[in-house]
């Protein structure tokens, strides 16, 4: 599938603000600065759809894009465990984050990003265990490949995926992207296109 049209639809403070949820939705979310942001913007090839900055903290709304004339929705999150911010602000993402999660029933899929970079961060393993124990359907992505070389990056997965592999018998679906070359964009909408056919 490839996104052909996409548009900013509403930013929202609450799961009620949110657009009737009369079609299927795909989330993204993830630490501050992990790149969910970019990444919608490549998947619908545009290059400013949802706002980036090298700051973390820019999202901090429940972002929601049509796609492909209204068929869709893609859902770009603030970013959670962002220290810097105050907190009586972080508290805020945290609620914003947990409402919608547990009360968006057309919620097809969440999509947590890793920075593939990093070792597996407690704030992230402990994040994906709530969803997975509240059946959640999450996927992970693993983000910036572009920023390891083949051996560093083959390394990093394999210990990450020990890693989650210690808490569940298997893992989620997992994708690896770059918001840079567009590693990923074609199997992340390809997965989306077989939900959304179901
Ligand atoms: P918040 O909205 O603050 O939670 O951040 P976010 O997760 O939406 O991150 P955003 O997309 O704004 O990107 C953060 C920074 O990482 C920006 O400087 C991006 O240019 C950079 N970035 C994002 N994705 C990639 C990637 O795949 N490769 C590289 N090299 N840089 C990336
Ligand atoms: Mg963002």
């Amino acid at each position: 599938m490839e996104v052909l049209e996409a548009a900013f639809l509403k930013s929202s403070s609450t799961v009620k603000q949110c657009p009737k949820p009369n079609k299927p939705e795909y989330a993204f979310i993830g630490r501050s600065n992990v790149g969910k942001s970019s990444l919608i913007n490549k998947l619908c090839k545009r290059k400013a759809l949802a706002k980036t900055s090298s700051t973390p903290g820019k999202t901090q709304l429940i972002n929601h894009f049509t796609i492909n004339n209204d068929q869709w929705y893609l859902v770009d999150l603030p970013g959670y465990g962002y220290a810097k911010v105050s907190k009586k602000l972080r508290s805020g993402f945290s609620k914003i984050i947990l409402d919608y999660i547990g009360n968006r029933e057309n919620m097809m899929c969440l999509f947590v990003l890793i920075d593939s970079r990093l070792p597996a961060q407690k704030a992230d393993v402990d994040f994906m265990n709530l969803m997975v124990e509240n059946g959640i359907p999450i996927s992970i992505i693993f983000t910036k490949t572009d920023k390891l070389n083949q051996k560093q990056y083959a390394e990093n997965m394999k210990a990450y995926e020990q890693e989650l592999l210690k808490l569940w018998e298997e893992l989620p679906p997992v994708f690896y992207s770059s918001a840079v070359n567009g590693e990923g964009t074609d199997e992340i909408l390809s997965f989306i296109e077989d939900i959304n056919n179901k």
